[in-house]
Formats: structure tokens, C-alpha cells, sequence
């Protein structure tokens, strides 16, 4: 295979149907349809709705991908398909669209992890210098929250810690909701937070006390968090308006607080001046100023990829692919299904034993 190959990425772990073409590092197009809208009413992500979603938003994904990037599937070096984690039902599709592309044009399928595809998202970043090892990552969206240790993004990726409850972009969603404010909550959690006070009510900070050091010490916990907001909002006086901008400062402060206090400590602890942001919470401001701001007086720097390649995208599964492919791996075989628990350890899926 030539030196850049030009590989199709297809991503549908969960809401968005992710069509993404690379040529090496650089992006050709990422094509993004959303499910979002119909989740909305239900407050969260409908896994049998998703699913049904990605079946009729596909082919026009792909078809717009391609004429957005101008190459012909025939073009094609390879495909790449997240074969987990994310929502069984949802990665099913994916998986049987990019089998029947790989077989029916004869080019190498490449099964990857989706937590290791946000990573080479960073690569992508035109704008940025090459992406340097180790790094600490830092991944929060609604579907996960994780810190990792990469070592190198095609053979070594250690899970350092990731939430035991809910997601941080979960927390976001359902304390939107407690407030009455619209799903996604964390847009709107943000736009009211921007006039409140963070520092008027003290919501706990989940495990971070000492003794969670021992066994929990780059884990994380927000369903504590929710429930305090909770418990915090029923007691207010009846009849008395709930001050939503401060309950939503103050719960977004806690969030924030944590997750860049504890990837902080990652960096510290290992050694790494480097840490990388990923995921959909990405997006929110207050998060990004912390994490820049406690960052540099660490001495640790921070990357953070344009917001269209942090949210869940299929150019970052070509770009894992390419990287994997560049690296000199053989493609997956073809038995390989949806893993909805994938670990992050494992970066490819059943990549063929050469005969
Ligand atoms: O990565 P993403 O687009 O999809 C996955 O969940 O995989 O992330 C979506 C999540 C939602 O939970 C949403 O509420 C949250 O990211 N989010 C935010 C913000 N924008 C989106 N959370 C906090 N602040 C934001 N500005
Ligand atoms: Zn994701």
C-alpha cells in the first residue's frame, strides 16, 4: 500500500453517524448526521432509536463524504469501522454497512476502538505540531469519561481511570433536566451558568477524598454530584424561585473541578507534560479556560482539536485506521461483531494472522 492511504471511516457507536475520509493526516471530509433531535424528547440517547437512525442516514453520509473529499469508493485504500464501545444496536449497523463496503470492493477493513479514535482526531488538527508520547488524555462525553495514558496511539493505550456512574456529559444532561432546561443539557447548563456564582453552593466532588486515593484515584463518580443537585433544589423553600444560574455555576464548577484536578494529577504522577482533550463536553468554555489555565501553571501543555473532530465523528476512525495501516498492521478479519464494552486496551479488533 502507498505511503498515505486513503481510508473511509465509519463511526456509529451512538447518536451521530460519522462518515470521515483521510489521506494519511490530512482530512478529505467528515460528515456528520445527528439523531440528536429525536432523542430530545426523551431526555437521553434512545438506543433503538439511534440504531434506525444511522440505518437511513448512512448512504447519504457516505455519499456526501465522498463528493466532499472527490474521490470515488473505488479510490479506497481501506475502510475503518468502530467496533465498540458505544451502543450494541448502533455499532451493529456500522459494522454490517462498512463489512459489505470492505467485501464488495475487495479493500481492508479495519475494526478500531472509538476512546482511541478520539485521540487520533488529534491528529487531523492541520493547525497543530505532531502529536508527541507519551500524553495523558482526557475524554468526557455524554457516553464516557475517561483518562488514559498513551504511550503510542497503534500499540500502547493504558486506562488510567473512567467513571464508575454516569458520564460527565450524562451529569450535564440530567441536571438539565432537573432544572427544566432542554436536552442537551450541557449547552444549556452553560448558558445559564454564565450568570451565576460557582462559588454559592458547594456540591461534593466525587471521589476525591483521601480515602478514594487508594483504589479510585483516576475514577470517576457524578451521580453523587446529581443527586446533591437534586436533594439541594427539593429543599428550597416552597414557592421560592430556584436560582438556576447558580445551581448550574456551581454544579458545572464541580464537574470541571474534578475532571482537571485529576488529569492534572495524572500528568503530575506520571511524569507527562502533555495532556489532550477529547470528547462532546469538550465544548464547554468554563472547562477548557480551567484546564488551560491550571495546566500552565503545572507546566503541563494542553492540545484541544477543533470542536468538529472532539465530538463523535467517523474521520477520527480513519484516522486511527491510517495510523494503523502506516504503522504496518495487517486488517481485521471479517468474524469480528460489536463490542460495547471494548477496553481501551485493545486498539484494534481482530486484526488478521497473517497465514
Ligand atoms: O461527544 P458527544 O457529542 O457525544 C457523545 O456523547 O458521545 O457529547 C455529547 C455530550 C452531551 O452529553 C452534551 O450535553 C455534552 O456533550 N455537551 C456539553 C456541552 N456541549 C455538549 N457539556 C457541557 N458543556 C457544554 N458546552
Ligand atoms: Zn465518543
Amino acid at each position: 500500500m502507498n505511503r498515505e492511504p486513503l481510508v473511509l471511516g465509519i463511526e456509529t457507536s451512538c447518536d451521530e453517524t460519522g462518515i470521515g475520509i483521510v489521506r494519511g493526516r490530512t482530512l478529505l471530509s467528515n460528515t456528520i448526521a445527528s439523531s440528536m433531535d429525536e432523542h430530545a424528547r426523551y431526555g437521553g440517547v434512545v438506543p433503538e432509536v439511534a440504531a434506525r437512525a444511522h440505518l437511513e442516514a448512512l448512504q447519504p453520509a457516505i455519499e456526501a463524504a465522498l463528493a466532499e473529499a472527490r474521490v470515488a469508493l473505488s479510490d479506497l485504500d481501506a475502510v475503518a469501522v468502530t467496533s465498540g464501545p458505544g451502543l450494541a444496536g448502533a455499532l451493529m449497523v456500522g459494522i454490517g454497512a462498512a463489512k459489505a463496503l470492505a467485501v464488495a470492493l475487495g479493500k481492508p477493513l479495519y475494526a478500531v476502538n472509538h476512546l482511541v479514535g478520539h485521540i487520533a482526531a488529534d491528529i487531523l488538527d492541520a493547525e497543530a505540531p505532531p502529536l508527541e508520547y507519551p500524553t495523558v488524555a482526557l475524554l468526557v462525553s455524554g457516553g464516557h469519561t475517561s483518562l488514559l495514558l498513551v504511550r503510542d496511539l497503534t500499540s500502547d493505550v493504558e486506562l488510567l481511570g473512567e467513571t464508575v456512574d454516569d458520564a460527565a456529559g450524562e451529569a450535564f444532561d440530567k441536571v438539565a433536566r432537573l432544572l427544566g432546561l432542554p436536552y442537551p443539557g450541557g449547552p444549556q447548563i452553560d448558558r445559564a451558568a454564565a450568570s451565576g456564582d460557582p462559588a454559592s453552593i458547594r456540591f461534593p466532588r466525587g471521589l476525591s477524598r483521601a480515602s478514594d486515593m487508594d483504589k479510585h484515584r483516576y475514577d470517576f463518580s457524578f451521580s453523587g454530584l446529581k443527586t446533591a443537585v437534586a436533594r439541594w433544589v427539593e429543599q428550597q423553600p416552597e414557592g421560592a424561585e430556584i436560582p438556576v444560574a447558580d445551581v448550574a455555576a456551581s454544579f458545572r464548577e464541580s464537574v470541571v473541578d474534578v475532571l482537571v484536578t485529576k488529569a492534572l494529577d495524572a500528568c503530575a504522577r506520571y511524569e507527562v507534560p502533555r495532556l489532550l482533550l477529547g470528547g462532546g463536553v469538550i465544548a464547554n468554555r468554563r472547562l477548557r479556560d480551567v484546564a488551560l489555565e491550571r495546566a500552565d501553571a503545572a507546566g503541563v501543555t494542553v492540545r484541544i482539536p477543533p470542536l468538529s473532530l472532539c465530538t463523535d465523528n467517523g474521520a477520527m476512525i480513519a484516522a486511527l485506521a491510517s495510523e494503523l495501516i502506516m504503522a504496518g498492521r495487517a486488517p481485521s478479519s471479517l468474524g469480528f461483531g460489536a463490542d460495547s464494552t471494548l477496553p481501551v486496551t485493545q486498539i484494534q479488533v481482530d486484526e488478521a494472522v497473517p497465514a
